[in-house]
Formats: structure tokens, C-alpha cells, sequence
């Protein structure tokens, strides 16, 4: 009786509790390949900063803080920005709890039940429940090694408007080192990105955690900073280039957006003491050289990571990422990838079946792949010994599952 008082989004959650997932609960033996946390020895020493924080900053950073954030913290995101090619003031800047609780934000501002919302097929699969809790319809859009197809995003809106269909609401693009891909989009799909945007009026939630965390290449301008117009949200976080457990991130928008962003940010404002101890910390010598250690360690396991598959799995093909913690997997059309990270977890290493990274609904390419053709490996959590041993592990099951 007490199952039909459920709001519609929470009427078909699953009872049960989330499995462990956290590597420390797993045991020593299990290789997390799944995991998106930091490598424990990057994650920095943050005494100094905090006990300047709880001292110096008592008052601040120990009550109720300004909704909108920290300002001098907003002024160095801004600044930040800037340096990468926009042109920010601390006003366009929100800081929140993370993008997740960024996007999730920029989905209580932009979206009612039943419109519908661009993601790419894949997509990052903890962006799929935040917005199916909003009751979106999903518009999967393709990508290749340049990122979302932008040419297919035209069409896709064409094919709405010839049905009587409004446009989507929103483009939701993770353009730096995708999760779960690693492709990075070209700036020429960049920009036509924007346009199309632009022309049809769609806002664009541009999700850039790892944007920092390259490894070798060219930078190409971020969606914020080739948008004259406005009409992208671009969501921020320390989570990877300092550490996820700040839980700090920021919504970088038009004023008139952060305006009615901040009316809906319900929480009492993000935490001023993590603030505190972030720009502290990033205002301060260490932080250059932080983010020099965090490229050059994930640096080295990418190298190894790639070159295991290559080694071990070479019926797999993947496409080297210039940047960021994971490697897309793309086996032959006969593996099953859902049945290959099941046989994974039993011989000890855990990896994502390509299947989770799918919102579903969408039309997939003609090439006989389907989402069950993927896995994605994370290397930022496990050793490089790790690496080499849950990659032969890996390679041991996946014999059986391609036979
Ligand atoms: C694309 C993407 N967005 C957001 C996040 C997480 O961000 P946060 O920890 O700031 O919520 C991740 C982490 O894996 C991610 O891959």
C-alpha cells in the first residue's frame, strides 16, 4: 500500500543497497579497473591549508556561508577560466557540491518531465539517473574519436521538428577526455556544436572534470569558451586535479542563470571550510606542482594500461586518450562485454560492462557494434603493477567468453 505514496521518479528505484564499491571495501586481491577515484599517493597534503582554514578563517569558514560561494574562491575559478581562454567574473561563477550536484542544479533550472535531453551513446552513467529522475526522454547521439556527432545532432533535431516534436532542452557533452571513451571533441565539432546550440536555442551542460589532467597534445578551447552567446552551463570540480572527497565543484553560467540557480540551490550554501582549504591551497606554490604529479602518474598508467591490452587483449581495439583515467575497450561483435565483466569480478578484477554507459532509447550505427560490445578500464586507482596483473587477469577470462 505504502509502494503507490512514491513520487513517480522514486516508484521504480531498487530496494536493495548499493553494492561495495569503494576499492577499500573490496580486499586486497580485487584490481578495481572500475573505479573513478584518485591514486591514494596524489591525494595531497591538505593539513597546512585546513588548520589555516580552522584558525585564521574561523568565523567564515564555521557558520552559514553566501549560497553563491566563497569569493575569493569564485575570483581564482574565474581567473582560472580566463587563462583557458574565457572571459569570466566571480558573478558568473556558483560553486556547489560537485559536478554531479552541478548538473543536477542545471536540470531543477532547465528541465520539466518529458522533455528531452541530447547525451552521447556512451555517455557518463552517473549523468543517466540524474537526468531519468527529471523524466527526460534521451536523445542518443553517436560519437567518434572527434567527440558527438554534431552532423547526426542536426539531423536528429530536423527529424523532431518534422514530426511536430519540441527541441531538446539540453546537450549534455562531457567534450575533455569523455567518460567513458577518452575522445576528446575536435574544436571544428566544437564549434559546430555551439552553432547548432545557438540556431535552435538549446543549452549545453558541458561536464570537464579531467580538462586538466592531459597528458600531451594540444588544448583545444573548451564549449565555454568558444560560446559568445551564453547558452552553455559549464560545470567545474576539484574531484580529479585535487580530490573527490572535497566534494567542491562550480557551475560557470551567465549571470542571469547563476541568478536563478542560486534561488534554487537549497542547501544552506556548498561547505565554506572545503572552500577555504581549496583556494588556500590552490593559491599556494603546491598546486602547480600538484597538478604536474597528477599528469605524470596517470600519465604513466595510461602507458602501461594501453600497453597490456595491447599485449594481452589484441583482439581489442582502443584509441589512446590524451588525458583523463579511462580506456574504451571495443571487442569483436561476437564478445559479449556484460558477460566478459562478470567472468572479470569472479577472477578478481572489476571492470564497467559498456552496456551501463548506455541512457538507451537511441539509435545505434550501422556496424553491428551494440553497447554490449564495450568495457571500459579505469587505471587512476590501481598500481601499474596492478595494471599488468588485472589486464593478464582480464585476458584469461576473456578467452572463454570469445570462444
Ligand atoms: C564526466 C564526469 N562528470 C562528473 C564526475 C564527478 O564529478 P564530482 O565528483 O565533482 O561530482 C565524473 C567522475 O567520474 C565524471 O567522469
Amino acid at each position: 500500500m505504502i509502494e503507490n505514496r512514491f513520487a513517480r521518479r522514486a516508484a521504480a528505484l531498487s530496494t536493495a543497497f548499493p553494492a561495495p564499491h569503494f576499492p577499500s571495501e573490496l580486499g586486497p586481491d580485487v584490481i578495481p579497473f572500475d573505479s573513478g577515484f584518485a591514486a591514494p599517493q596524489l591525494l595531497p597534503d591538505l593539513t597546512s591549508f585546513a588548520q589555516a582554514a580552522l584558525t585564521e578563517h574561523r568565523e567564515e569558514t564555521l557558520q552559514y556561508s553566501a549560497t553563491q560561494g566563497q569569493p575569493e574562491l569564485r575570483a581564482w575559478i574565474a581567473g582560472l577560466m580566463n587563462e583557458d581562454g574565457c572571459a569570466l567574473s566571480p558573478e558568473n561563477i556558483l560553486i556547489v557540491n560537485g559536478a554531479k550536484h552541478g548538473l543536477e542544479l542545471v536540470c531543477r533550472l532547465l528541465i520539466d518531465e518529458d522533455d528531452a535531453v541530447v547525451v552521447t551513446a556512451p555517455t557518463y552513467f552517473s549523468a543517466i539517473p540524474i537526468f531519468r529522475s527529471f523524466g527526460v526522454e534521451f536523445v542518443e547521439i553517436g560519437q567518434d574519436q572527434d567527440g558527438l556527432l554534431t552532423e547526426a545532432l542536426e539531423q536528429a533535431i530536423a527529424a523532431r521538428r518534422a514530426e511536430g516534436r519540441a527541441p531538446p532542452k539540453l546537450i549534455y557533452n562531457v567534450a575533455d577526455f569523455h567518460n567513458p571513451t577518452g575522445a576528446t571533441m575536435s574544436e571544428a565539432r566544437r564549434r559546430h556544436l555551439i552553432a547548432i546550440a545557438e540556431r535552435e536555442g538549446i543549452f549545453v551542460a558541458e561536464d570537464t572534470p579531467y580538462r586538466r589532467v592531459r597528458f600531451e597534445g594540444k588544448t583545444i578551447p573548451s564549449l565555454k569558451a568558444l560560446d559568445p552567446g551564453g547558452i552553455v552551463l559549464h560545470l567545474g570540480t576539484f574531484s580529479k586535479l585535487i580530490a573527490p572527497g572535497l566534494r567542491i565543484g562550480w557551475i560557470a553560467a551567465e549571470i542571469g542563470l547563476i541568478a536563478r540557480l542560486i534561488r534554487l540551490k537549497s542547501d544552506g550554501g556548498s561547505s565554506p571550510l572545503m572552500q577555504r582549504i581549496i583556494y588556500e591551497f590552490g593559491r599556494s606554490s603546491a598546486f602547480p606542482e600538484h597538478v604536474e604529479r597528477v599528469q605524470a602518474v596517470y600519465r604513466e598508467r595510461r602507458d602501461r594500461m594501453v600497453a597490456a591490452v595491447r599485449r594481452l587483449l589484441p583482439e581489442a581495439r582502443l584509441s589512446v586518450p590524451e588525458g583523463g583515467y579511462y580506456v574504451w575497450l571495443t571487442m569483436p561483435p561476437h564478445v559479449d562485454g556484460d558477460a566478459l565483466a562478470a567472468r572479470a569480478a569472479q577472477a578478481g578484477v572489476n571492470i564497467i560492462a559498456g552496456s551501463q554507459f548506455f541512457a538507451g532509447g537511441g539509435a545505434y550505427p550501422d556496424n553491428g557494434l551494440r553497447p554490449t560490445h564495450h568495457v571500459r578500464l579505469s587505471y587512476s586507482y590501481a598500481t601499474p603493477e596492478q595494471i599488468d596483473e588485472g589486464v593478464e587477469r582480464l585476458a584469461a577470462v576473456y578467452e572463454p567468453v570469445s570462444a
